[in-house]
């Protein structure tokens, strides 16, 4: 028997508590994985809450990533005791999650933990640095480099911003950071921040062109906050476009792109290739110290999943939640 995060679907609607579940029901699956450490990202506060449609099917154990120790592996790259690591391909979704103590899944979904990463600090991390970690390879391959000027990162004080926000940082960019949170200016400036920003500049509907502001943006937020992003970036600059925490809508113009020659690079972390996870790893197991994982991460229990799930729908929670399943009784 192991504890887990269970989400049951009847007639009478969506319940989820903590619960005890028997091996024998986790799913099929190569690897059997003794979960370490959990989060709650946006899309794990959506499915929780019930606010999106994000499970497919019920009973399910939400979590979309994981990190712990292989204790069961009929896959060839896997055996028991190595330390792993998992984000996105639709668990937590669609397959049993990572907020339970155990955890079945595909060993092709998997990849091995760097050195030097905890799976706790891994999971501080999480699909919300990771998701940071594309965004800047997206830039990057598009040619930003720190010479062409800041970078505007949305939704700063969120699990993807502090990330993106502290990554940047340390490759010598210039960061704008934009918040709704104006009292957590000096919790940016101290991830590395040079500016914050009202995020209210640029939450409502703008001017297709506006003055050239920033090189390239980070963007987690979508709606008018990404078309406001555009349209005040510099020519031939890029935007690396991953969340929607305004809104899935992107209401604007081709101008920016056409007269500018802006680039949207779209960002969806999972189904990357496994040779683009381990890069991605690979870098942010190295930035680590700049992370300042300790100032980003708030650990808790499965005990208060659900609350917190709450909380971060609300816009309360800062930074990045990881869930202890170590110690989780
Ligand atoms: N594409 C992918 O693969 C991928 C991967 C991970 C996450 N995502 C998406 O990225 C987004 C952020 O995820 P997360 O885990 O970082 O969530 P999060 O921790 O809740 O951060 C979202 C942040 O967005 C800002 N925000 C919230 N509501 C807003 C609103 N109405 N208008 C403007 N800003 C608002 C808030 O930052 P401030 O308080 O600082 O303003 C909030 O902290 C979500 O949409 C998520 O689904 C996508």
């Amino acid at each position: 028997m192991f504890q887990a995060i269970l989400i049951e679907k009847d007639d009478a609607g969506q319940r989820v508590g903590k619960t005890e579940v028997s091996e024998d029901r986790l799913p099929a699956g190569d690897v059997t994985v003794r979960v370490e450490a959990s989060t709650i990202n946006y899309k794990d506060a959506l499915a929780i809450t019930g606010k999106g449609p994000i499970v497919r099917s019920f009973p399910m154990v939400p979590g979309i990533d994981f990190a712990g120790v292989v204790e069961h592996s009929d896959h060839p790259g896997f055996s028991p005791g190595d330390r792993v690591v998992l984000n996105g391909w639709g668990v937590g979704e669609q397959h049993w999650g990572g907020l339970a103590q155990r955890a079945r899944v595909r060993g092709d979904w998997l990849i091995h933990l760097p050195d030097g990463l905890t799976s706790l600090n891994a999971m501080a991390i999480g699909t919300a640095g990771y998701t940071a970690m594309l965004c800047i390879v997206a830039l990057e391959r598009f040619g930003i480099v720190p010479a062409r000027g800041d970078v505007l990162v949305t939704g700063a004080s969120g699990g993807v911003g502090s990330i993106a926000v502290a990554l940047l940082s340390r490759l010598g960019y210039s960061v704008v950071a934009s918040t709704g949170r104006m009292s957590e200016e000096a919790y940016l400036k101290e991830l590395g921040a040079a500016e914050v920003i009202d995020r209210q500049t640029l939450a409502e509907p703008g001017k297709p062109l506006q003055k050239e502001r920033w090189a390239a943006v980070v963007d987690s937020v979508g709606s008018h906050t990404l078309a406001n992003a555009c349209a005040a970036t510099k020519a031939d600059g890029a935007i690396a476009a991953c969340g929607m925490a305004q809104g899935l809508d992107f209401p604007t113009s081709v101008a920016p792109f056409i007269l500018r020659g802006v680039a949207l690079l779209g960002v969806n972390s999972v189904t990357r290739p496994v040779s683009e996870r381990v890069e991605a790893w690979r870098r942010l197991s190295e930035s680590l110290d700049a992370l300042k994982l300790d100032t980003v991460t708030r650990t808790v229990s499965l005990d208060q999943v659900v609350e917190v799930a709450h909380a971060l729908m609300a816009g309360k929670v800062r930074g990045r939640v990881v869930v202890d399943l170590a110690t989780s009784a």
